[in-house]
């Protein structure tokens, strides 16, 4: 079997398979894969309107995954906390807007999770290169704690950590591949998630990088 047949095989499977990881958390594996193209292109407009940057944390502390923002509301950390600001602080404009694909693809597996009428009004796109990584944390700056998050994985592979709703409860790895999306909310809206470094690797759409779209109801 050449490789590529096989790659396409297990896409296929992937579209088919729905995990759930506890209640009001579920896996869409290759979800997002029949959009792709789209998606990335869509991507390519809003990196060509403002640029990807390192956070620095209230710690001081320079972030190995690289971030950015779309839709009304972005997601910023600096010396003084992290909050949802509606302009971009390196450009002092609005972020860019968020796409209509994205947009459509956030609500369409909000429903598929089980949370309908998901309205997201932030989007923050995280870009890791090999090594870079995201401690344990809760999503919990948002004012739509309601609503679900939906996290959409793009390019390279990597290991998701999905712990309880204390720091210190154990965690499951759940492996997310390139258009797998994980959606959670409800009971399970402020468990604590990180991401473990990423692998170097080469992907058809993002070549040596993972991408992820973080959908969320900031206010
Ligand atoms: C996040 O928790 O904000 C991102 C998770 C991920 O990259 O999968
Ligand atoms: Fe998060």
């Amino acid at each position: 079997m050449t490789p590529d047949l096989f790659e396409f095989e297990e896409r296929e499977q992937q579209q088919a398979w729905r995990e759930q990881l506890c209640p009001g958390a579920v896996v869409l594996h290759g979800f997002a894969v029949q959009d792709e193209a789209a998606v990335f292109a869509a991507l390519l407009g809003v990196t060509s309107e403002a640029p990807f940057r390192h956070l620095i944390t209230p710690g001081g502390f320079r972030m190995s995954v690289a971030m950015l923002n779309c839709g009304a509301y972005g997601w910023v950390s600096d010396r003084n906390g992290y909050r949802y600001d509606a302009i971009d602080p390196e450009s002092g404009k609005p972020w860019p807007r968020m796409p209509d694909v994205f947009l459509k693809l956030a609500r369409d597996a909000a429903a598929s999770g089980e949370f309908e009428g998901f309205e997201p009004d932030a989007c923050l796109i995280n870009r890791y290169e090999p090594g870079a990584r995201l401690s344990l944390h809760q999503d919990k700056d948002e004012r739509g704690l309601d609503a679900p998050i939906v996290s959409v994985s793009l390019g390279l592979p990597a290991v998701f950590l999905w712990g309880g709703l204390r720091r210190e409860d154990k965690s499951v790895r759940v492996p997310l591949m390139h258009g797998d999306v994980m959606v959670w909310g409800g009971p399970a809206r402020l468990r604590y998630h990180g991401v473990l470094p990423l692998k170097e690797g080469n992907h058809h759409l993002t070549g040596g990088y993972r991408i992820n779209l973080t959908f969320r109801k900031a206010t």
